[in-house]
């Protein structure tokens, strides 16, 4: 990123996770309930394990903030780990309980985690909890409690984010990009939050079947962004185009191994006639009738929704185990089942949006500088002056 920062700390059963923000602008107020809803919603999905059970996750700010206004200075958010109390002794920073750690040590490494490829490259083989503890999951917690400052950055500029589930498993509820109406079915309160409501009841089922097989399920979810001005990211230079930033950015959610812009996997095989938007005199300036390019032509949003999937493998903890060898033996054996998730497609969009906003805030204040608030306001309204003949923003209402 170049105008934020930010680096996330702290292990999945260590005392709490430590998300850094550096870069907000000064003078923002920031609503905590909100980034509180944002968390709910990232522990939220059927087919969880039994940790979010024991998690109920609350932001703490602890810098950066006076009387809930933003001061410029970094924006420290913590997210305190209930189940720390179970595993203190296993893994206290300064004294570990040796006991304690060997009951926890794991020797077998789980294909599917970063535990073989991690313990590898940092020779921490002995125990693989050195790796795994960070590597999991858990850590999105913190990036969802960041990402939710950042989409009250764009909220304030009237731009929103959409996001729900296309697929669990085999089962597809939605053929290809998503887009911010459909997004709009999503039931923030159902089991699974996809954009089919009706279908809900056979993709639990598909969850539970899965669960009752020892077995776990991956998917694909959608997310669109509507109300991005025209000209975010560079056309000039590979690193600084926004789509390349994007997909890094949800391909650096676990279990994410492939993400699309837009019409992006199916215009592959489409004449260029039909992969293509038309540019159209519209109400609104210039109009595109077609949204294929999900809102990016040459890495610079070209003013229509911004649109995104990102595709989730199965979980990669099973109940039935996997073939692995254990590290301290070399003996050939099976991975050894800790509580896990069925599937977290449920959670996957709420993370999604979480890293969408990290990188579009980045982005927009690329574009628009300032230190303060009111100096992002007031070059907000000029850029929005300067491009009004061609664009004029859509409400997300
Ligand atoms: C919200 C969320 C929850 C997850 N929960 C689990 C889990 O309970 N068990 C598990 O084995 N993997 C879980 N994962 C996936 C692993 O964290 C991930 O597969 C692993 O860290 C390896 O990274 P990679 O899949 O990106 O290669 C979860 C992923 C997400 C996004």
């Amino acid at each position: 990123m170049r105008r934020l920062r930010l680096l996330t700390g702290g292990e999945s059963h260590g005392p709490r996770l430590t998300a850094i923000l550096e870069g907000l602008p000064a003078g923002l107020e920031l609503d905590r309930e909100a980034i509180d809803r944002q968390l709910a919603r990232r522990q939220h999905g059927f087919g969880r394990g039994g940790r979010q059970r024991i998690e109920h996750d609350t932001v703490e700010i602890t810098g950066g903030l006076r009387g809930g206004v933003t001061l410029g200075s970094p924006l420290v958010l913590n997210i305190t780990n209930r189940d720390w109390k179970s595993w203190t002794e296993a893994m206290d920073p300064w004294n570990v309980d040796e006991p304690a750690a060997a009951a926890r040590r794991v020797t077998a490494p789980r294909p599917g985690h970063a535990d073989l490829a991690g313990g590898l490259g940092t020779a921490q083989t002995a125990d693989l909890r050195n790796v795994l503890e960070r590597a999991s999951a858990r850590e999105t917690a913190a990036r969802v409690a960041a990402g939710a400052a950042c989409a009250q950055l764009l909220g304030r500029y009237g731009i929103a984010i959409r996001s729900g589930v296309l697929q669990v498993g085999p089962h597809v509820v939605h053929e290809g990009a998503p887009t911010w109406e459909l997004l709009g079915n999503v039931d923030p309160a159902s089991p699974l939050v996809t954009v089919a409501p009706d279908e809900e009841e056979a993709l639990t089922a598909a969850v539970r079947a899965a669960r009752e097989a020892g077995d776990t399920l991956g998917g694909v979810v959608g997310a669109a962004v509507r109300g991005l001005p025209p000209g975010l990211g560079s056309h000039v230079h590979w690193d600084r185009k926004l789509d390349g930033r994007l997909v890094q950015a949800l391909l650096s959610i676990p279990s994410v191994k492939a993400a699309a812009i837009g019409d992006g996997i199916e215009v592959a095989g489409r004449p260029g006639s039909e992969a293509h938007d038309p540019i159209v005199p519209g109400s609104r300036g210039l109009d595109r009738p077609s949204n294929h390019a999900g809102g990016l032509e040459g890495g610079v949003t070209n003013g229509a929704d911004l649109v995104v999937r990102a595709f989730f493998k199965p979980i990669s903890t099973l109940r039935q185990g996997m073939p692995s060898v254990d590290l301290s033996t070399g003996e050939v054996t099976t991975t050894v089942w800790e509580r896990s998730d069925v599937t977290a497609i449920g959670a996957a969009p709420v993370i999604a949006e979480a890293v969408l906003a990290l990188v579009l805030a980045d982005a927009m204040l690329e574009t628009l500088g300032g230190n303060a608030v009111a100096d992002v306001d007031a070059a907000w309204s000029s850029y929005c002056s300067r491009l009004a003949p061609w664009w004029r923003p859509e409400s997300a209402e």
